[in-house]
């Protein structure tokens, strides 16, 4: 399968599964259930959630088996987005091509949206029919994971050196702390949770991880790099704004070309991870190099 298709296939299985999975737009509060649908179901790349599929496929595992961490995973990255967003935080006016949430529905519904959707992550994460099959020591593995790199020292904690760092010269440890954190571990958790449930071994977790490492790392220079040069109608959201507000990017810190070459490196790193795993990780050695060359 190529990954044009391979991307269209499952990121449809995604849609499909978050729509049953999230509360109906009719439950009350309504404003509440809407403004949670209205980001998720806006068209972001389910990246998170494909990711997590195939890494459950390259080790003998499903996209089903996965399905409810992966919509888990795809809220928590929304709630992050939404959150992002609020005029207290990056103030963008524009997110997967619509109106930021908070613009639709004002900050304090913006804000408690964002709360519900990471609440109904772990709901999810914890749900007994989804988790029928998978052993009760995995499902907690999995939770207490996603919440470390979820939490105040994973994104949440990336994100607050993120603020802290606005008009700021940085030194290039604190930009890879930033990104590494507000970006990498969700990227990073998303691949080893699709590994942990896919019934990966030890060896192909720490394959998979190294793998998930680079990758998240190579995600976050590649977003710096289109807030420079992309197309805005493309990404659905602003270009220019790290430049306006002073974010420590690489761009900024290294210039475009450099920030380029290291986001190469990575994704060859990332892509010679895959080595022990043979050719059921040929979709991920794909993801890699779509991560860098994207244009949204
Ligand atoms: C954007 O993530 C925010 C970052 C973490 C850099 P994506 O580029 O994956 O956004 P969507 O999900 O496709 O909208
Ligand atoms: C956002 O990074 C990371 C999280 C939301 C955790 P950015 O602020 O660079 O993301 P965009 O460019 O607004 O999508
Ligand atoms: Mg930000
Ligand atoms: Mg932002
Ligand atoms: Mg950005």
């Amino acid at each position: 399968m190529d990954l044009e298709a391979y991307l269209y296939n499952r990121s449809a299985l995604v849609d499909q599964a978050l729509d049953r999975w999230l509360p109906a737009e009719g439950l009350l509060p309504l404003s509440l259930h809407q403004a949670m649908r209205y980001s998720v179901f806006a068209g972001g790349k389910r990246l998170r959630p494909i990711l997590m599929i195939a890494a459950s496929e390259a080790v003998g595992g499903t996209a089903q088996q996965v399905m409810h961490a992966a919509c888990a995973l795809e809220m928590i990255h929304t709630y992050s987005l939404v959150h992002d967003d609020l005029p207290a935080m990056d103030d963008d006016d524009f997110r997967r091509g619509r109106p930021t949430n908070h613009k639709v529905y004002g900050e304090a519904t913006a804000v408690l949206a964002g709360d519900a959707l990471l609440t109904e992550a772990f709901r999810l994460l914890a749900d007994a029919e989804a988790n029928l099959l998978v052993p009760p020591a995995t499902v907690l593995r999995v939770i207490e994971l996603v919440a470390r790199y979820a939490g105040s020292q994973g994104m949440v904690g990336g994100q607050v050196v993120d603020m802290e760092s606005e008009g700021k010269e940085i030194d290039f440890p604190t930009l890879e702390y930033i990104h590494t954190h507000k970006t990498g571990g969700l990227i990073l958790a998303s691949v080893q949770v699709g590994a942990m449930l896919g019934g990966a071994d030890e060896g192909q977790l720490a394959a998979l991880s190294r793998f998930g490492g680079a990758a998240g790392l190579a995600f976050q220079i590649a977003d710096d790099i289109l807030d420079v040069v992309g197309d805005q109608a493309e990404l659905g959201k602003a270009v220019g704004s790290d430049q306006a507000r002073g974010k420590a990017t690489y761009p900024a810190l290294l210039g475009i070309a450099e920030a380029r070459q290291r986001a190469n490196e990575l994704c060859d790193i990332a892509v010679g991870s895959l080595a022990p795993l043979g050719a059921s990780a040929e979709i991920l050695q794909l993801l890699a190099r779509y991560i860098i060359d994207r244009s949204s």
